[in-house]
């Protein structure tokens, strides 16, 4: 959440910075801001809206070639100009950008007025800025060190200094802050994807490190101010591209991208028919002593664990429970060294998915993170790593991040199955065949067109299925409610009669995902109370199944014949697309809904 850029070399700041920030919109995009620095001192320009809203704003006739810019997600104060970063110091000597959450900022606040400071915005971080300046002694790496050990909470920020034209200083705690190498100077960013094809190497900053930056190099410094030495991470050609090409949405891109994902997540893993995790290698023995797995996500990659569950217990008999992140804190699930605990991120920064992982360490559980971003927070912290391999993924709603974590949920429950002997899955070698599935339902982008023009005036839609078609509908409802802004709920099929059936009414839009065979009656009686009491049905089924269907006003049946342990990775796609159109007929902000952003680093 909020993304930070920063820029030192020999060429303008400016283009960087602007260029920088839409790449890291994704992070949030609230307002927006930058700082320039140099021999005549600070300028700060920063606007409320979107990242173009501030590109209209910077004028020509700026020419420092050293800047750090921000776009935020609103935490402390609304999305107004006045809270957006930079920050500057009371005299001006100071300007940050910070990206988390300053936990003791009220009494840092109210010690800093007694001194005599005041505040300009409603925003944490400008204690940081007023602090740093109160703590100046001529040292600004020792200021900040100084400043950044008072400071409780979340933190990356980036920091100028009037008198140090060419100078960008860094701390981090939590969140994410990356310092690298290119051609044409140094950059510090919260996302490799902020100089995306700029840089030739970087280094990823640790809690309680420090950097300083400046055009010819990037010296580091402990939490204590000394001097260490940092390996650079090399910058992969294989990088995905983070442009749209010719999609008018990074949203359907990624749809369409879904068969190449889910190839590449599987050639990763499964050699010579068989699964082989790198960074998941227990012995026999640790894995047979595993009595109980918690698959522990947010959102999207809940509704990814929630599916799993249900794979998981079919083929492994192991005791399995999908958690919610931030629940998953408070719940005092019992934890032992012979519990599994799983995180799943896209991102690898979610703070609530983080804290999760913490705390199962601490409780001495083992640790397993399915990531997306290579080293990010969560698969740095993990006992162990497996990374999906969906390339980078901009929409802020997940499409192929989630199905490809669906497909190492999959390898990984046929993993621990297999090694552990409970029941030998039969169905192993038919996952290969997942790229194509997703492949061939990209051709209901019609018919999934067609059902957006029948929901888009809809004030409510519910969801329903069971077993993993609830979990999909779970999942489908998410995505409809965060991209079209339409009331979703989804309910497992056999719930809906315990109350919440009073609210279906004549009209009353239904999605129905009956994709299951071996429960495909139970869920056609849900649908037949629901179309009794005027209920407008939307079934998501099979080719096979769709002929007992005839009741329902409109059904997308998948014309793949695939076991009803796969038919998540059929539905998967025709709900999305369903989403996508839903929310275009209905003129939204696609890749960047309202108050939302893609990596959540606040709890
Ligand atoms: C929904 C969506 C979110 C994320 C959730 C977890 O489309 O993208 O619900 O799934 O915020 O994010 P990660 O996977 O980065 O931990």
């Amino acid at each position: 959440m909020c993304g930070i850029i920063g820029y030192t070399g020999k060429n303008n700041a400016v283009p960087y910075l602007l260029q920088g920030l839409h790449k890291l919109e994704y992070r949030g995009y609230d307002s927006a801001g930058i700082a320039l620095i140099d021999e005549s001192g600070i300028s700060v320009i920063k606007r409320k809206g979107k990242v173009s809203v501030l590109e209209e704003a910077v004028t020509e006739g700026f020419s420092a070639t050293t800047g750090i810019g921000h776009t935020r997600w609103a935490t402390h104060g609304e999305p107004s100009q006045l809270n957006a970063h930079p920050h500057l110091s009371e005299n001006g000597m100071f300007a940050v950008v910070h990206n988390g959450i300053i936990e003791n900022c009220d009494k840092i606040k109210s010690d800093l007025r007694k001194d005599g400071y005041s505040f300009l915005s409603d925003t944490d971080t400008e204690v940081i800025s007023q602090l740093l300046e109160k703590n100046y002694k001529g040292d600004p790496l020792a200021c900040l060190k100084e400043t950044a050990a008072s400071l409780e909470g979340s933190f990356a920020v980036a920091v100028i200094h009037r008198d140090f034209p060419g100078t960008i200083l860094c701390a981090k705690k939590s969140s994410p802050l990356i310092v690298a190498r290119g051609e044409e100077g140094f950059f510090v960013f919260s996302d490799t994807l902020a100089a995306q094809n700029r840089i030739s190497s970087y280094y990823l900053l640790s809690d309680g490190e420090l950097a300083l930056v400046t055009k010819d190099k990037a010296d580091f410094f402990s939490e204590d101010g000394k001097p260490i030495s940092k390996v650079p991470h090399y910058i992969s050609s294989s990088t995905a591209s983070s442009d749209k090409g010719d999609f008018p949405h990074y949203m359907l891109k990624e749809i369409y991208e879904q068969p190449k994902a889910l190839k590449d997540t599987l050639s990763a893993y499964i050699k010579d028919g068989d699964v082989i995790f790198p960074n998941f290698n227990p012995t026999e023995k640790e894995l047979k002593a595993i009595d109980r797995i918690h698959l522990v996500a947010c959102g999207s990659a809940y509704h990814a664990a929630l599916c799993a569950k249900y794979i998981f217990t079919q083929l492994s008999s192991l005791d399995t429970s999908a958690h919610i992140a931030s629940e998953f804190r408070y719940e005092k699930t019992v934890l032992s060294k012979n519990s599994l605990v799983v995180i799943i991120s896209q991102s690898g920064e979610t703070a609530d998915s983080l804290a999760a992982l913490l705390l199962a360490k601490a409780e001495g559980a083992k640790t397993l993170a399915i990531v997306n971003v290579k080293n990010s927070a969560i698969a740095l912290k993990a006992d162990y790593v497996i990374y999906t391999q969906a390339g980078a993924e901009i929409s802020v709603a997940t499409t192929k991040a989630y199905i490809c974590q669906l497909a190492v949920l999959y390898m990984l429950a046929y993993f621990i199955s297999d090694k552990t002997e409970y029941i030998h899955s039969r169905f192993f070698p038919d996952i290969l065949s997942l790229p194509r599935l997703a492949e061939k339902e990209l051709s209901q982008n019609e018919n999934a067109l067609s059902a957006a023009e029948l929901l888009k005036n809809s004030e409510h839609i519910y969801f329903i299925g069971r077993n993993t078609d609830y979990a999909l509908s779970m999942e489908g409802a998410l995505k409809m409610k965060e991209i079209s802004y339409i009331h979703c709920e989804a309910y497992p099929a056999g719930e809906l009669k315990h109350g919440t059936i009073s609210l279906i009414e004549k009209g009353t839009p239904v999605i129905a995902v009956c994709l299951r065979e071996d429960i495909f009656k139970k869920t056609l009686s849900a649908i037949k109370e629901v179309k009794a009491r005027g209920a407008y049905v939307i079934a998501i089924t099979t080719d096979k199944l769709k002929s007992n269907l005839t009741d329902c006003d409109f059904v997308i049946a998948s014309g793949s014949e695939q076991s009803d342990i796969f038919t998540p990775f059929v539905g998967a796609v025709p709900l999305q697309l369903m989403s996508y159109y839903t929310a275009l007929k209905r003129g939204c902000d696609i890749d960047k809904p309202r108050n939302l952003a893609k990596s959540v680093t606040v709890e």
